[in-house]
């Protein structure tokens, strides 16, 4: 009995130091210890012996068998260790090599600036909300105080749904100033990024374009603050440390006061500079949100006030990336796109960059 004892375990630990890999060690744990391994066979004899043998080939078998889980312990660490090393090596990655070319394709400019206008008003605290494309005539002009029968209506030069005239293409962002002061009470700071349509096409014009709406609603806010939030908006948004910036009185019927801004700049032959120069170029509309429009969504104006602002998306891509053209945004031609594209995956934020 002794001997047997010895032999295997002399055998097995052979085949443990033999074992060239974790899937074979396992094979020898088994026909070793396993439920029908070698050693419990043999200890299964015990049972069978006398008392007098079986104490003394317990207590030995024990010892055989701690011998050789520490074997396959140890033979396991080093298998597994030669595993890694071996991974390391073969899946090492040189970060110094050039990066490959995107699989994933380019970003849109209007998708990476609308990106980075979130980004830029997320840090001023403004929230994103968004409405319907297809709105109705309430939330698109009588909400906003757009008088019927008022000329303002055709100004926008309105696409109306066939077979339902009281629904249209929205004409501008500022239908999702109405749906949020409606949607609970104030304050409110929110800016909206989206689609918007009007009736008109040529080089700077599209029949569907992108605008960004801003409105910020509470008890003390003024024109004040709304000139500094447009002016950290447009040093952030064309990084630089400021633009300088031109209120020109104006009219929209949901704002009182009323202003068109436009930005500073500088145009020659063959490029145009934005934040220096003497020229100025017409970036968005904004004013003081109209006290008939806070009525109309049934809040006082004589304790609510506050500020709205409408930017065209498509426009400051155009000036902040040197785009020519409005119509080369919506023709889907991929030369295009991989030339004025941006990485995706990489979303602008104000402190690590807005664009790469
Ligand atoms: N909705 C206006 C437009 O499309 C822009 C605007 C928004 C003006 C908010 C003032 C306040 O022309």
């Amino acid at each position: 009995m002794g001997d047997q004892l010895e032999t295997l375990r002399d055998d097995v630990l052979e085949a443990v130091e033999g074992a060239a890999d974790l899937r074979t060690l396992d094979e020898v744990r088994v026909q070793a210890l396993g439920k029908k391994g070698r050693l419990t066979e043999v200890m299964r004899t015990l049972g069978s012996m006398p008392p007098e043998e079986r104490r003394g080939f317990g207590q030995r078998a024990n010892v055989v068998k701690e011998a050789l889980e520490t074997a396959l312990a140890e033979r396991r660490q080093t298998l597994e260790a030669a595993d890694l090393e071996r991974r390391l090596v073969a899946e090492g990655i040189d970060v110094t090599l050039p990066p490959r070319p995107q699989p994933l394709g380019r970003l849109h400019p209007v998708t990476q600036v609308t990106e980075e206008i979130i980004a830029i008003f997320a840090d001023m605290g403004f929230a994103v909300a968004e409405g319907p494309d297809i709105d109705d005539d309430f939330h698109n002009f009588t909400a906003l105080n757009f008088p019927p029968e008022h000329p303002a209506r055709e100004m926008h030069d309105t696409f109306f749904v066939e077979g339902q005239p009281e629904l249209v293409l929205r004409t501008h962002t500022s239908t999702v100033q109405i749906r949020t002061m409606m949607a609970g009470p104030p304050p409110h700071r929110i800016i909206a990024p989206g689609r918007t349509y009007r009736c008109d096409s040529d080089a700077t014009h599209s029949p569907m374009f992108h605008q960004v709406e801003g409105l910020l609603i509470d008890q003390h806010t003024h024109m004040g603050h709304l000139k500094g939030c447009l002016e950290d908006f447009c040093a952030a948004f064309f990084e630089r440390d400021s633009v300088p910036l031109r209120f020109r009185p104006s009219f929209f019927p949901f704002t009182e006061p009323s202003a068109e801004v436009d930005i500073g700049c500088r145009r020659t032959k063959r490029e145009l500079v934005i934040g220096e120069g003497s020229d100025w170029l017409e970036i968005l509309g904004c004013g003081m949100v109209h006290p008939a429009v806070l009525e109309n969504v049934g809040l006082d104006p004589a304790v609510w006030q506050g500020f709205a602002f409408g930017m065209g998306i498509d426009r400051v891509a155009m000036l902040k990336y040197g785009i020519p053209d409005l119509r080369t945004f919506f023709e889907a031609d991929l030369r295009w796109l991989r030339h004025y594209g941006f990485v995706p995956l990489d979303l602008p934020t104000t402190y690590a960059g807005l664009a790469r």
